[in-house]
């Protein structure tokens, strides 16, 4: 399925900074901003995989700037920031896509696994936005838009860790929000629901595991549950970033938006 029409130029002129684009709804946020004008700087650990990204959303019209960044360092995120900054004077978009996920039993959870997933999901959010702030309210304007996830707004067995640090997302966003606003910042989260990516591919196999399902089977049990009937393409989440960064979205602030073809009404 094709994402929706592409406006060249609605990016023209901006630049948008996306963590962990080498794959995933970052890489189809860096191509869709691409696509639309904008300079786009990729920060992730994977190398190769964000020069990839890079190549491609350049292929679609936008220059770009690939990063080495590991989220869960300060310092690599305030060296990635600066040298956005070096390079094109401004930041007007921050899209928070790194992220990652682990789950299991609540009594086999271990501590170094949980704090490794909230330094990559929870604190590499908050000090992404923290770092940013200061350059936004320098501008007097700017987007945040952080990836939380459904599992932010619900919960499953076997996922306390993961949503945990998604709740964290959107209760970072609210509050920056009300900070940022005033300075004409607008801050929001977007709540995927389960999107066609590596991550979804491995959280498949290990959940269908432990229900005796296979990864396939699992996927078509969470596409059953959507209004949709069906699971999202990165696209389609990279198309609603890319609304809330733009001019249509100036008073929309502190939400956080379901993007999940309508998993919660079931
Ligand atoms: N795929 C889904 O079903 C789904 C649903 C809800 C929310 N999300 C969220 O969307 C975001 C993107 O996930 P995705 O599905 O595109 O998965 P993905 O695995 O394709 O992308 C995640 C990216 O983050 C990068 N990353 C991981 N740890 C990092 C670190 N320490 N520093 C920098 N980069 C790092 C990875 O290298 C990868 O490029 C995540 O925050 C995820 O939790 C995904």
């Amino acid at each position: 399925m094709s994402d929706g029409p592409h406006l060249p130029g609605r990016f023209a002129g901006q630049v948008v900074v996306i963590t962990g684009a080498a794959t995933g709804i970052g890489r189809a946020t860096a191509v869709r901003f691409g696509s639309e004008g904008a300079r786009v700087g990729c920060l992730d650990i994977e190398d190769a995989e964000n020069n990839s990204t890079a190549a491609l959303a350049a292929a679609a019209g936008g220059e770009t700037l690939a990063l080495r960044c590991d989220v869960r360092s300060r310092h690599e995120q305030q060296s990635a920031f600066r040298a956005v900054v070096d390079r094109w004077g401004q930041i007007d978009v921050l899209v928070t896509s790194a992220g990652m996920y682990v789950g299991g039993p609540l009594p086999d959870i271990p501590l170094d696994r949980w704090e490794n997933l909230v330094s990559v999901n929870l604190t590499g959010v908050l000090t992404a936005n923290s770092l940013v702030a200061p350059i936004m309210i320098g501008q007097g304007q700017g987007s945040i838009i952080n990836i939380s996830s459904m599992a932010g707004k619900t919960s499953w067995p076997n996922s306390a860790e993961y949503s945990a640090t998604k709740s964290g997302v959107i209760g970072l966003t609210r509050s920056a929000a009300m900070e940022l606003g005033p300075h004409g910042i607008t801050v929001n989260a977007v709540c995927p629901g389960n999107t066609l990516t590596a991550m979804v591919a491995k959280v498949a196999e290990e959940i269908g595991a432990s229900l005796d399902m296979t990864g396939a089977e699992w996927l078509e049990m969470r596409a059953n549950d959507t209004a949709l009937k069906r699971l999202a393409q990165p696209e389609e989440i990279a198309g609603v970033i890319a609304f809330l960064a733009s001019a249509d979205a100036r008073y929309l602030t502190g939400q956080a938006i379901e993007v999940d073809g309508g998993l919660v009404l079931s």
